[in-house]
């Protein structure tokens, strides 16, 4: 594999076939053609934010939070062409020389802070992804702490220290190329966010698929014009004594075209200690996670392949 290059410049040799280092086996695989669609009421909610202070968006918030552990939000305020020019400047990172991203690679990066990679934990991998990242430290608060505030009130949680919930954020810029054997590898692998939200937003090709754990059910997430995709993580669902569900979700690749991600992690800092919140456990429910130290349930995650909901079973 020419590591430096990532799969983009794997891409670019103008492959027929995929590299056997990047097969998955038969069962991570993910066929889309058979994957039922799902039907009109069986969809990711989409909510209009352009009341915030609407009671009907909070319900629908937590509700979503609580079903899905998914929701994309429109009229969030953000501007879309601050949108766009996110998703250009991606594509600008990615037609870098590759000894330009490489500088950011692992062995060369001179700062944590930037970090240019490909799959997701190459070293531990049976089967890479098919899939090249740039992540870097993030520190705009944008829309988070008011989706936070929503959440906790619906926790009936009326203080808590925000670092906890949001003290360290990381952004990310996903590229998947266009892939020669789609039906052979992922994009990304069955996982969820070890983080306490996700903001993700997405370009128009589509592929992320989210588990409906009622059906058990792989949901496409459509992509919408001037939207962001909200995920609950690890962090909070831990946080919520599994009332706010941390889903599983994966990303195929694609044939046809190149795709990109940006996704924003926001997370408690490394040397918190999270568990159970005590507003939750008022009623006298008993907590279903123990309290683990945030930069240990991290590692964790970041020591093996992606593996569905492997990890969150560490706190229990
Ligand atoms: C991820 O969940 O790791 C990536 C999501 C995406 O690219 O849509
Ligand atoms: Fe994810």
């Amino acid at each position: 594999v020419n590591k430096g290059h990532g799969v983009k410049g794997l891409a670019e040799l103008g492959l027929d076939t995929l590299p056997h280092q990047y097969i998955q086996p038969l069962h991570e695989r993910f066929d889309t053609t058979t994957n039922e669609e799902a039907p009109p009421n069986d969809c990711i909610p989409v909510i209009d934010m352009s009341n915030w202070d609407d009671p009907k968006v909070a319900e629908a918030i937590c509700d979503a939070a609580q079903k899905w552990g998914f929701f994309q939000i429109v009229n969030h305020g953000v501007p879309i062409h601050v949108l766009e020019d996110v998703k250009d400047a991606t594509h600008q990172f990615f037609k870098l020389p590759a000894q330009e991203k490489h500088k950011y690679s692992k062995e060369r990066s001179v700062t944590n802070r930037v970090r240019f990679g490909t799959s997701f934990t190459p070293e531990a991998e049976k089967a890479l992804e098919w899939k090249d990242f740039l992540s870097l430290f993030f520190s705009s608060e944008l829309i988070v702490k008011k989706l936070l505030e929503i959440l906790m009130k619906g926790l009936n949680v009326k203080e808590i220290d925000e670092s906890i919930l949001m003290g360290s954020k990381r952004i990310n810029l996903n590229y998947y190329p266009k892939c020669p054997n789609p039906e052979l590898t992922v994009g990304v692998g069955r996982h969820s966010d070890v983080s306490t939200l996700t903001i993700l937003l997405q370009d128009d090709i589509g592929g992320l698929y989210v588990r409906n754990t009622e059906t058990m059910k792989w949901v496409h997430v459509p992509p919408v014009t001037g939207s962001l995709v909200i995920n609950v993580g690890d962090a909070l669902q831990i946080m919520s004594n599994g009332k706010y569900k941390s889903i599983e979700h994966r990303v195929i690749a694609n044939g046809s075209s190149n795709r990109i991600s940006v996704p924003i992690f926001v997370n408690p800092r490394p040397s918190d200690i999270i568990g159970p919140l005590p507003e939750v456990l008022h009623g006298g429910e008993k907590p279903v996670y123990k309290n683990v130290l945030y930069s240990d349930y991290v590692k964790h995650f970041f020591r093996k392949a992606h593996d569905g909901k492997a990890t969150v079973e560490f706190a229990k």
